[in-house]
């Protein structure tokens, strides 16, 4: 009787599923059921398995063995139109868009509305995306171009792709890497109605506060393997991170602040202008700093980062570097000038998916591998060894192509391909996006590192906690223009999103 009633409260049971790829195992025997209407987080390290999980349940990938059963009832799931017909949704942790096709096009995709002459209904895909993405407070026009959209805005995309569908089992792999607190707490309340209507949830999230916030349950992973289900209320932030990680000394993620630098200003920007996004920025970076840029999707961090490294046209203003002017036009100009910059759109303007580690790491540091005409291969292995070891990098071997690495395996390799320029000035745009909590604290030291050892970092990025715990200069953007600077104490959430929204209490 009891074991009736379970089942009839779960909508979802795993059973005993396994996967290998190429004889390595990749999950190995998990068994978790998700109750109907519930919020369940998943969480482990990178590598753990809750990915290629995901792409079993919907129909991406193939199961082993063991068993899926919807509803009490064993399914197979063969591809991702069974997972649709199923009523199963998922929002993918790598975007699945198309850049050459609008907004309302995407979201619609594969999902089509017709006329009763068979031919599509634009005017009401567009408007009903623009209903949905409203409900998600993104000011994105549908008739944009998804290759213009910044990545939160993808990410926006992506969830109201995802929404359409209208599941009641929806499947979230990461959907709150690019959103700052302000997008997360949209998210979340729309996260909530859709509770309300019956719809249940797999969320998966490296940031246990979100995890605490708005899931009922937690299933940890690690290494493949079920470690654990929790009801929330029962767990803090800590024990699931013990979990995740199977050890008990827990280190402090952030380490201690370096004092403020004192080097000359290796980097002065002067009142930059780029086609109405940035409105007059200056700021200045010193030699060994770790200087954060906060504020709001869409305020202008990323576009001032573009525009400092060439890659964005700019209408007015002056960069110079170690005091003396210097012209950047194109990507080469700030590579002449040892500046370097990792993007926050690892996927779309990083990592080549058909590239293995090597060929990714040395993409732009080549000339310093060459023997003669020849590529110094063994040069090249020994150096992208280093790096796996630095960030514990998980791939069955050098020679893996990239798309076959879990997301934050590939932002690993990603950060290890712009420290192999050598930089002077290395800009991260959201550094640790998809990157589990244990590995952060390892970039992080590495971060300081850099800085200690007299490089000056520029970090940009929507987690408040970041900036706070790393930065010892904050400079918030808002509206294409610095609102404002930070230094000590004054490096707060409070006062960063005053500066950030102009509005004074604006963080619960
Ligand atoms: N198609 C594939 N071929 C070979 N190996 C794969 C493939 N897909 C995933 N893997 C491997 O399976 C392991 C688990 O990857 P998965 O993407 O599920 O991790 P994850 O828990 O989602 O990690 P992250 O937090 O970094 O996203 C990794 O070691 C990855 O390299
Ligand atoms: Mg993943």
């Amino acid at each position: 009787m009891a074991l009736s009633q379970t089942a009839a409260a779960d909508i979802l049971s795993i059973d005993g599923v396994t996967k290998s790829f190429s004889g390595v195992k990749v999950l190995d025997g998990v068994s978790f059921s998700i109750r109907r209407g519930e919020i369940m987080g998943l969480i482990g390290e990178n590598g753990a398995g809750k990915s290629t999980l995901i792409k079993i349940i919907s129909g991406i990938y193939q199961l082993n063995s063991g068993r899926l059963i919807l509803d009490g009832g064993e399914v197979s799931v063969p591809d991702y139109i069974t997972a649709k017909s199923l009523g199963i949704a998922i929002v993918p942790q790598e975007f699945n868009l198309i850049n050459s096709l609008a907004v309302f096009e995407n979201i619609f995709l594969g999902n089509e509305i017709r006329l009763k002459s068979g031919l599509l209904d634009k005017q009401k895909m567009r408007e009903l995306s623009a209903r949905q993405l409203e409900e998600l407070k993104m000011p994105i026009g549908v008739n944009q171009l998804v290759a213009n959209l910044s990545v939160a805005e993808k990410q926006m995309v992506e969830i109201s792709k995802a929404l359409m569908l209208r599941a009641r089992f929806l499947i979230m792999d990461e959907p709150t890497t690019t959103l700052t607190r302000r997008e997360v707490d949209t998210l979340f309340v729309l996260m909530r109605n859709l509770k309300a209507q019956g719809v249940t949830m797999l969320f998966v999230s490296h940031k246990l506060n979100e995890i605490k916030e708005i899931c009922d349950r937690v299933t940890v992973l690690r290494d493949g393997r079920l470690i654990s289900v929790d009801e929330v209320a029962g767990v803090n932030e800590e024990d699931i991170a013990r979990k995740m990680v199977g050890r008990t000394d827990f280190t402090r993620i952030f380490p201690a602040k370096l004092p403020r630098s004192e080097g000359t200003e290796v980097l002065e920007i002067e009142d930059l202008s780029s086609g109405g996004l940035l409105n007059g920025v200056s700021f200045t970076l010193r030699k060994g700093e770790v200087l954060g840029f906060a504020g709001l999707v869409g305020s202008g961090r990323t576009e001032t980062a573009e525009a400092v490294m060439g890659l964005r046209a700019v209408q007015s203003g002056v960069i110079k570097i170690n005091g003396k002017a210097a012209p950047i036009k194109k990507a080469s100009d700030a590579l002449r000038h040892k500046l370097a910059y990792l993007s926050e759109d690892r996927q779309g303007k990083g990592i080549i998916q058909g590239f293995n580690l090597p060929q990714n790491i040395t993409l732009i540091s080549l000339k310093g591998y060459l023997k003669g005409f020849l590529i110094d291969k063994r040069a090249e292995t020994r150096k992208t060894a280093e790096y796996v070891k630095t960030f514990k990098i998980m791939a069955a071997s050098q020679k893996m192509h990239l798309r076959y690495l879990s997301g934050g395996n590939q932002q690993k390799v990603y950060l290890s391909r712009w420290l192999d320029t050598s930089p002077e000035i290395l800009i991260l745009d959201e550094p640790t996006r998809g990157i589990d909590i244990s590995a952060k604290h390892e970039i992080y030291e590495f971060i300081h590192e850099l800085a200690e050892s007299g490089i000056s970092c520029l970090v940009i990025s929507s987690e408040l906690e970041e900036i706070i715990g790393l930065c010892s200069r904050v400079y918030v953007m808002r509206e294409g223009k610095m609102a404002g600077c930070l230094e000590g104490s004054h490096i707060n959430e409070e006062e960063i999103m005053f500066h950030a929204t102009g509005i004074k209490g604006s963080i619960q």
